[in-house]
């Protein structure tokens, strides 16, 4: 039986410090070549190996990161459970994150780098944090963390989710009934929905025309949800004010794509949040000892919903 990780030197370092201490019964393996694939039991790994057939007994596949959308469950045997991350690492860096995005927005950053670029000494308007509503597209393990560090500031805060939610102090609304509401009373919209079939190019035109004049994007989910066209209109036609992005489809973009010298865009290269070695390698091993104990993993994906 043994546990084989697809990942970086770092990564793997620490992984195997932490199963040598806590479980040192289980192989822990790095290169698949020195490994008999009908003895691994967990994989690691960003993506899926193209012949994961040839682990005949895995029974658990832990995906590197929150999204799964890597994966193709098609090919997954049914008895594999797919699992996401789930770690305090992963949420403590995209609390940050959203918290810098909506700051720069809230604060209008992206037009004080535009004056500065000019020269141009002049105090912009500013809205007090309780006029300026905030809403999370998902709330999920992400969705939910970022709202828990956004209410320190005041924002008048909402979320949106496929099921009904209760957070305390969030306006929280669901399903497809519960979404123009939503969107007509977001001033900084954040997304942090995962990417499925129903979620891929949902911030489109019209999800951007049922925003208030003047609002604002963070997009932190994944690249195929955007539609980059109608962000580019919605900004340009000044009927949104500004976005701050971190994936995008493709990853990289293109040397000549009009997201990288935007006035109104604020652009990183999908950093807003990595698993942590560390914590990430203490919460793959107490889900091992869940599923040994007959529990589900945290993070078990729901193959139907596809997150
Ligand atoms: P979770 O699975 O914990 O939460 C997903 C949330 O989205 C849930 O609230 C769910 O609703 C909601 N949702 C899903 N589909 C729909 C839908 N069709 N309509 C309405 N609501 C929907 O995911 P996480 O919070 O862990 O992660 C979210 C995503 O963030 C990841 O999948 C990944 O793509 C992205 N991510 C990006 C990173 C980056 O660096 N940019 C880093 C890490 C993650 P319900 O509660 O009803 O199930
Ligand atoms: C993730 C990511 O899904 O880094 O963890 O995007």
């Amino acid at each position: 039986m043994a546990f084989l990780i697809n990942s970086d030197p770092e990564r793997v370092r620490v992984f195997a410090d932490e199963f040598a201490r806590e479980l040192p019964d289980l192989r822990f393996a790095s290169d698949p070549a020195v490994i008999d694939r009908a003895e691994v039991r967990y994989l690691l790994t960003w993506s899926a190996p193209e012949d994961l057939s040839s682990f005949s007994n895995l029974e658990v596949l832990f995906s590197i990161g929150a999204g799964v959308d890597q994966f193709r469950t098609d090919l997954l045997p049914e008895k594999v459970k797919l699992v996401r991350m789930v770690e305090e690492g992963i949420i403590r860096m995209m609390q940050e994150y959203a918290t810098l995005a909506v700051l720069a927005l809230h604060r209008d950053l992206p037009g004080y780098l535009a004056q500065q670029a000019r020269g141009d000494w002049r105090a912009r308007p500013v809205l007090q944090a309780p006029e300026r509503r905030v809403g999370v597209l998902g709330l999920g393990m992400l969705g939910s963390a970022v709202l828990d560090r956004l209410r320190p500031f005041g924002f008048a805060l909402s979320g949106w989710s496929r099921s009904a939610r209760d957070i305390p102090d969030v306006r929280c609304h669901s399903g497809e009934a519960g979404l123009k509401a939503f969107l007509s009373q977001t001033d900084i919209l954040i997304c942090l929905l995962p990417l499925t079939a129903e979620t891929r190019g949902f911030l489109n035109a019209d999800v951007f025309a049922s925003l208030p004049a003047g609002a604002s994007l963070v997009h932190v989910g994944r690249g195929p949800q955007l539609d980059h066209a109608a962000l580019l209109a919605a900004l340009d036609s000044d009927h949104l004010a500004g976005a701050v992005i971190d994936v995008t489809d493709p990853e990289p973009l293109s040397a000549d794509h009009p997201f990288w010298r935007h006035p109104k865009m604020l652009l990183t290269p999908h950093v807003a949040s990595v698993t942590q070695p560390e914590t990430g390698a203490k919460a793959v091993v107490a889900n091992i000892r869940r599923h040994e104990a007959g529990l589900d993993p945290v993070g078990l994906v729901d193959r139907n919903r596809g997150y």
